[in-house]
């Protein structure tokens, strides 16, 4: 798959170990930003990273910043965009079994890299189980 990925700068060093992970995974990465850990606006990093998902750039998106939180909420305002926030490896997992999540969010100081790079592992791994879950997502 190809993931875009995008953060502010309280995630720049997560997304730079996510990436190298992504990678070794086998999956290409389209990297979005920032680059450096001057102050930036989160939502602009959300915008261009969920762009690429609903253009068909790219298959899944993964968005950081401090908590995940902003980044969350910009993403989920997009039509055919549907984000998770998650902490831990259930949700991550249960995101994209009953809920097709396209991106995952993630907040860099929440998590230590060592669970994110799990999270993110998980969530790539696991396919959406379809059938009445499918149902669900068509509703919103
Ligand atoms: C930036 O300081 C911080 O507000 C941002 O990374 C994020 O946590 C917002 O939700």
């Amino acid at each position: 798959m190809k993931i875009a990925i995008g953060c502010d700068h309280g995630g720049i060093a997560l997304k730079d170990d996510l990436a190298a992970v992504i990678k070794e995974m086998g999956h290409e990465v389209d990297d979005q930003g920032c680059y450096s850990t001057e102050s930036v606006n989160y939502p602009e990093f959300a915008k261009v990273v969920c762009s690429q998902v609903i253009n068909g750039n790219c298959d899944r998106g993964i968005l950081i910043c401090g908590t995940g939180i902003g980044m969350s909420m910009v993403a989920n305002r997009f039509e055919g965009i549907r984000a998770a926030l998650c902490h831990e490896l259930f949700t991550a997992k249960m995101s994209r079994e009953h809920n097709d999540a396209n991106v995952l969010c993630l907040g860099a100081r929440v998590v230590g890299p060592g669970l994110a790079e799990e999270i993110v592992r998980t969530w790539l791994a696991t396919d959406f189980a379809g059938g009445r879950h499918l149902q669900r997502i068509n509703m919103f």
